[in-house]
């Protein structure tokens, strides 16, 4: 298994299971125990995603030493804030059913488009974050959806560095400025939507480089981002697809990289966290 090493030493598994939309109760559980079953070891939830019960439900069933996975959740916009934080996370805790997490995520930065001062706001949810860290409730703690400004603001007070964070990513829509600045503090970037949710796999540059390696344009795209040091996170309900997933197993070339590189905006998400009303 192939595993990224956080800045503090912490091993986090390069291929991660997303459960976005697999919805509480048999269609997460049977996922999650699916993936589980097929290599997986890194399971990518949230609070707002309504099924770490669920979750929980197939880690436990699964038999799996606790020690052996990578469990991430996220605190969920509501909850920002010191207080707010500390009982959203032990609420997730309780759902999900373990003693502690591996990874817990600010899912999205307040922005001064909903926030007078959503740079203190988010300094105060990730105090929270710090002191969670500090108690040992999780193993590695991190951001999703900053940007630079949102980073540099956050850096400016933090007396910890994120371990991770966590963006859409993916053919067509490659933050390259937040990659970078990532990659100079140590912080590993993952991917959300590595398939682009589907939007991106009938690109005709993504089909042709996959033909000439006779992969799946799905393959192409996770493929790209593992080349890149960026872990990903794909979700599917379809047991054969969750297979795929994770069996990905050739090298891109030089020159399937830089016209990946070179692709004009593709299925972007819509999604800009300076924007966002959420
Ligand atoms: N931090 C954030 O703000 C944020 C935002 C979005 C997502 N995420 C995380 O990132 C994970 C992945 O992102 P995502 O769920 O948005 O999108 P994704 O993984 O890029 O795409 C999932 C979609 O692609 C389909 N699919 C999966 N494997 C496929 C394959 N091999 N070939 C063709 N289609 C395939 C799935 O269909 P079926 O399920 O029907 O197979 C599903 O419709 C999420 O589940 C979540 O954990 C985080």
């Amino acid at each position: 298994m192939t595993t990224f090493k956080l800045h503090n030493g912490v091993e986090m598994p390069a291929i991660g299971f997303g459960t976005y939309k697999l919805k509480e109760g048999k269609e997460c559980y049977e996922a999650v125990k699916f993936a589980l079953e097929n290599n997986y070891r890194h399971i990518d939830t949230a609070a707002v995603y309504e099924n770490e019960t669920s979750v929980g439900e197939a880690i436990r069933v699964s038999g799996i030493p606790r020690e052996e996975l990578f469990i991430t959740t996220k605190v969920w916009n509501p909850d920002r804030g010191y207080a707010s934080t500390l009982r959203a996370f032990e609420e997730s805790l309780s759902r999900l059913g373990v003693g502690y997490v591996d990874l817990y995520l600010i899912h999205w930065p307040a922005n001064t488009k909903q926030f007078g001062d959503a740079k203190a706001l988010n300094a105060e949810t990730w105090r929270a974050m710090e002191q969670l860290y500090k108690e040992g409730k999780v193993r590695a703690i991190g951001v999703s959806n900053f940007l630079v400004n949102h980073l540099e603001d956050l850096l400016e007070n933090a007396t910890v560095v994120p371990m991770v964070n966590q963006i859409e990513y993916h053919p067509g829509y490659l933050q390259q400025e937040t990659v970078d600045f990532c990659n100079q503090h140590a912080i590993i970037v993952e991917a959300w939507s590595p398939l682009g949710r589907g939007r991106v796999l009938e690109d005709p540059l993504l089909v042709q480089i996959a033909k000439k390696h006779n992969v799946s344009t799905g393959a192409i795209c996770l493929q790209f981002a593992l080349q890149q040091g960026i872990c990903i996170l794909p979700k599917s309900a379809t047991p054969s697809r969750i297979i795929e997933n994770y069996s990905v197993d050739f090298e891109l070339e030089q020159q399937d990289i830089d016209a990946i590189n070179s692709m004009p905006e593709t299925g972007f998400s819509g999604l800009h966290p300076d924007e966002v009303g959420f």
